[in-house]
């Protein structure tokens, strides 16, 4: 199969679909790989590096799109991209067609064979494609907070572990999910007094058993929300109600009984964001101030670190790639009810009930529309 990876041509998204090493793997497979001049250079890959393993370097998008079998991305493709898709082709990329009917029109019209990251399953009821970006956006969250915190910033000018005879900062991580364990990691790690909230208490349990003792956990009621704000320096966001816009768990009127110069950092911003006072904010420009409170909410944070969320993405995305590229999407679609899910438009017809609903559009489940 010729596996295709085109730049990616979203504002401000420097990662890339497959890894030089990826490709090595695709071609050890017996498989042609096609990348687009320059698509990696924003994560610190050459073409060099791509030619090295094996690929073949195309001019541009449209000679990967029209040479391509499947196509592997990161971003949802955009208006241009679309109109070079066609029936017979698989691509392979997150999607995210809930809140999108021109994407999904145009995917529908173009007949292509779109799998979704962002759908696709593991055996722990996780979404393993979606799950190394949390990973990332967690682990970056205290470090943007360690800096929002900064004078120069705007922030309280507290160093987030405090030095001997001074005590280190306070973080509140509401949501201990993968990110919120994730940020938990790293601020515990940078010496932060760090108290997690989550609604689950399995959770949390689990969360006390791994950080044994170098955290605080609390149940997420409001009540203790509001007592905890008045002494953090730092409070992150990372809830997640699957499939729901963030609930908003830091009204405007709280921000008044905060410390003035605290940082605000809403990793959930891009489900809508859980601060009443949260607005999508970009590395150009990421820290914004309300009533005297910095906030951070960056909507894609791992593009911060392009070249580490490539390699990160590009794990866990590379045994689906090999299985689609050796076996054929429909036989590994078959023999995988994780990949499975993922499907989302084939020929025309939309394999993704959840869509259908959001959108108003007739759907088939994906076993339907493998007849299985
Ligand atoms: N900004 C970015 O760049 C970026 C990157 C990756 C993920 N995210 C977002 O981060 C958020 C968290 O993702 P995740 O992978 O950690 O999800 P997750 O499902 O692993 O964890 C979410 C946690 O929130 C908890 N929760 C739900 N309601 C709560 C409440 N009222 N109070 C406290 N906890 C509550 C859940 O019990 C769960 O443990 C999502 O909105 C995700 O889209 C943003």
């Amino acid at each position: 199969m010729k596996i295709g990876c085109p730049t990616e041509v979203k504002p401000q998204e420097y990662r890339v679909g497959l890894t030089p090493d990826a490709a090595r793997e695709l071609v050890a497979h017996g498989h042609a790989v096609l990348v687009q001049e320059g698509a990696g250079t924003g994560a610190g890959f050459t073409d060099e590096a791509y030619r090295a393993a094996g690929a073949e370097i195309a001019p541009d998008a449209a000679a990967v799109f029209a040479g391509a079998d499947m196509i592997v991305k990161v971003k949802e493709p955009q208006s241009a991209e679309r109109a070079m898709l066609r029936a017979g082709q698989v691509l392979f990329t997150y999607l995210h067609l809930a809140p999108d009917p021109d994407q999904t029109r145009d995917l529908l019209g173009s007949g292509v064979t779109a799998i979704a990251y962002e759908t696709v399953t593991d055996r722990h009821g996780g979404l393993p494609l979606l799950a190394p970006m949390s990973e990332v956006a967690g682990r970056l969250a205290p470090q943007v907070g360690a800096s929002t915190l900064q004078k120069a910033n705007g922030g309280r000018g507290v160093l987030l572990g405090g030095v001997p005879g001074v005590r280190p900062a306070r973080v509140v991580i509401i949501g201990g999910g993968v990110v919120g364990t994730a940020a938990a990691r790293v601020a515990v790690g940078m010496g932060a007094n760090v108290t997690v909230l989550d609604r689950s208490v399995p959770r949390l349990s689990y969360l006390d058993d791994i950080f044994m003792g170098k955290l605080t956990t609390q149940y997420s009621s409001e009540a203790a929300i509001a007592d905890l704000l008045t002494t953090a320096d730092m409070v992150i966001g990372a809830v997640l109600i699957p499939g729901a816009a963030a609930p908003k768990l830091v009204r405007r009127d709280q921000l008044a009984t905060m410390l003035p110069g605290a940082a605000l950092v809403d990793v959930a911003i891009d489900q809508g964001g859980c601060f009443e006072t949260s607005r999508p904010t970009t590395h150009q420009d990421p820290i914004y101030e309300v009533d005297g409170i910095m906030h951070y909410c960056v909507a894609n944070m791992p593009g911060a670190v392009a070249r580490t969320a490539t390699q990160a993405l590009g794990n866990a995305t590379l045994p689906f790639v090999v299985a689609l590229a050796d076996k054929g999407w429909r036989q590994a679609a078959t023999d995988d009810a994780h990949l499975r899910a993922g499907l989302a438009t084939h020929e025309g017809r939309l394999a993704s009930p959840p869509v259908g609903d959001a959108l108003g559009l007739d759907a088939v489940t994906p076993e339907a529309l493998l007849g299985l």
